[in-house]
């Protein structure tokens, strides 16, 4: 099933989520769901609480569907190690059309559990490490925007405002 993508200011994007703490068929329903709805938005990740669920559970795939062993389910993630730093263009699917520089650790370890609670430990480096630290920094209720210069998102800021004042946000 497809979901709603809500978008900035939604308060729910703010909020830090939950930890999950039951691995059931109803979180392997909801882990299906945030990955068709990221394939339906033409995304590489997306974080629970970007369909309204306050909880700490993500989906990334680099290959956007085409390759069914890149599907990574990230739970209760957390990053343990971060080394060197990346500033390239980053996106959000609830910041549609904003596309902005953005810096990153270039290499990131991080510690989640899988769909039946299991722990594990993965390295990610160039995108991989991108998109996992902007995922989890959606479970803390922290947006992109906010890693971006005080200039810049200002300018992000007034070009969503009018956005909305046309009515095409
Ligand atoms: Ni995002």
């Amino acid at each position: 099933m497809i979901l709603k993508v809500v978008k900035y200011p939604e308060p729910v994007l703010s909020q830090p989520g939950e930890p999950v703490t039951e691995f059931n068929a109803e979180l392997r329903k909801f882990v299906d769901d945030l990955f068709e709805t990221t394939y339906a938005s033409q995304g590489i990740g997306l974080a629970a609480p970007q369909v309204g669920v306050s909880k700490r559970i993500t989906v990334i795939d680099l290959s956007m569907g085409k390759n069914p062993k890149d599907k990574l389910v990230l739970i209760n993630p957390e990053v343990i190690f971060s080394e060197g730093k990346l500033y390239e263009e980053e996106g959000c699917l609830s910041f549609p059309e904003i596309r902005e520089k953005v810096v990153r650790a270039a290499k990131v370890r991080i510690r989640a559990q899988d769909l039946h609670g299991k722990w594990f430990e993965m390295d990610g480096g160039e995108l991989m490490s991108r998109c996992m630290q902007h995922e989890i920094d959606h479970l803390d209720g922290m947006l992109f925007i906010f890693r971006m210069s005080a200039l810049k998102r200002d300018l992000v800021q007034r070009k969503i405002r009018k956005l909305q004042r046309d009515g095409t946000w």
